[in-house]
């Protein structure tokens, strides 16, 4: 199920000095709201060990990665994040908004050995975006633009791992390609956790996207790889509206697009099918005259949305985390960003690191919001992956592994 290093090239199979070496990161950060800013820059400093080697090699260093996606309020370009970068690394990142054009090119040629450049925000251009497979993206514009500049393509960006995109998996076939050290290190972490749980096994999917969760749940409970699945935030919703309980507009409406007909017949049946093993909230917390008020299902519908799992839900749930050998956490229980309701994600990262046991936590903003609570160095390990995390978890490809794989095999190491 889990690909092992070797079938692909790491950093240390080629020498880069003096080489342009073309890096793709993932350093999409979540952004305050209202001013734009990062607030959280924790994939940005994992990809610092990779940047600092490279340097530390005298490789010509091109950096290229994304922010959100066209249509997004946080679709922004990377200047700030060229600054973290700077900062992270104690050294100048120079940084051009462009990807492809005269000054993207310019700026390419120009760097010296040990210089590091940033590009623009690869998503701006449709291209990246398109759909297609390595094959038609190596045949893509911004392989045709960049992959000539170039001697070496490195690709650290985990998080986007699970996406076909142009600047993911075009190059590999152009160039001889390696994965950088934070891609090698979560395939190693993930792997050794997940190849053999510690029992008993839980997992705790949380998060805004649910359109996925039944097949998660099925795999992960269907193989063995987990013995109780606890469902929270939008994704516990969901699946309260899928056992029949009316959890209002308010909350219906957040679901939205996700809320089909046929997701909600997955939920069930997965439900139905593994019985007590899938855990949904008994309560949910919602915020009733400025405060944080927990509402029991059996009192719902609510005029407010459900922004938590309430507290009774939080110590079932703790509880069962407790004793628990191997714990992972894929997304928040509850709106973390406003305090009151990021208490349910707080109690269970709390009884996942008290467990004792091995504990993981990945996906949206969790990483983020464990660093706030001050947990993140306790856990196991600190996933900067979401959506590829999952696809990791259900033991389906990852297309940038594979066009890794692929690269090896075509140009040796
Ligand atoms: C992520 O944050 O999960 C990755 O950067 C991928 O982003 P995407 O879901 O917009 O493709």
């Amino acid at each position: 199920m889990f690909p092992t290093e070797k079938e692909f090239n790491t950093l240390e199979d080629f020498d880069y000095r003096g080489k342009t070496v073309l890096l793709r990161v993932d350093i999409n950060c979540p952004l305050d709201k209202q001013t734009l800013k990062i607030v959280n820059d924790s994939r940005i400093r994992r990809v610092v060990p990779t940047v600092r080697e490279l340097m530390g090699k005298n490789a010509k260093l091109v950096i290229l990665a994304h922010q959100s996606r066209k249509g997004k309020w946080d679709f922004i370009g990377l200047r700030q994040h060229s600054e973290f970068l700077s900062r992270h690394i104690n050294a100048p990142v120079k940084y051009v908004d462009d990807v492809i054009g005269k000054d993207a090119v310019e700026a390419i040629r120009s760097l010296k050995p040990g210089e590091v450049l940033l590009l623009g925000n690869v998503r701006g251009l449709d291209s990246e975006t398109a759909k297609g497979d390595m094959e038609a993206h190596a045949n893509g514009e911004i392989v045709n633009a960049l992959a000539p500049l170039i001697d070496y393509y490195v690709c650290d960006a985990f998080g986007a791992s699970h996406r076909s995109q142009c600047s993911l998996v075009g190059f590999q076939a152009k160039v001889p390609s390696a994965s950088g050290r934070l891609m090698a290190k979560e395939m190693f972490a993930l792997n050794a956790i997940f190849s053999e749980p510690r029992r008993p096994s839980v997992f705790i999917l949380g998060g805004a996207k649910f359109g996925d969760v039944s097949d998660m749940i099925e795999r992960v409970l269907g193989n063995g790889t987990a013995d109780t699945v606890i469902l929270v935030g939008l994704v516990g919703n969901a699946y309260l509206l899928a056992r029949g309980v009316d959890i209002g507009q308010a909350s219906s409406k957040i679901l939205s697009e996700e809320l089909t007909p046929e997701n909600l017949q997955a939920a069930k049946d997965v439900m139905e099918k593994y019985g007590q093993k899938v855990l949904i909230p008994v309560d949910v917390a919602v915020e009733r005259d400025g405060r944080r008020v927990s509402v029991n299902i059996g009192d719902m519908p609510t005029k407010e949305p459900a922004l938590d799992i309430g507290d009774a839900s939080a110590e079932k749930f703790a509880k069962v985390i407790r004793s628990s050998k191997t714990c992972f956490m894929s997304g928040p229980a509850g709106m973390i960003e406003k305090e009151d309701f990021a208490v349910g994600t707080r109690i269970l990262m709390e009884a996942m690191v008290d467990s004792g046991g091995q504990s993981v936590i990945g996906g949206g903003h969790t990483g983020g919001a464990a660093e706030r609570f001050d947990l993140a160095d306790r856990f196991s390990y600190v996933s900067t992956g979401g959506g590829a995390l999952e696809t990791f978890l259900l033991g389906e490809p990852l297309p940038v592994i594979e066009a890794l794989k692929y690269s090896k095999k075509k140009f040796g190491a």
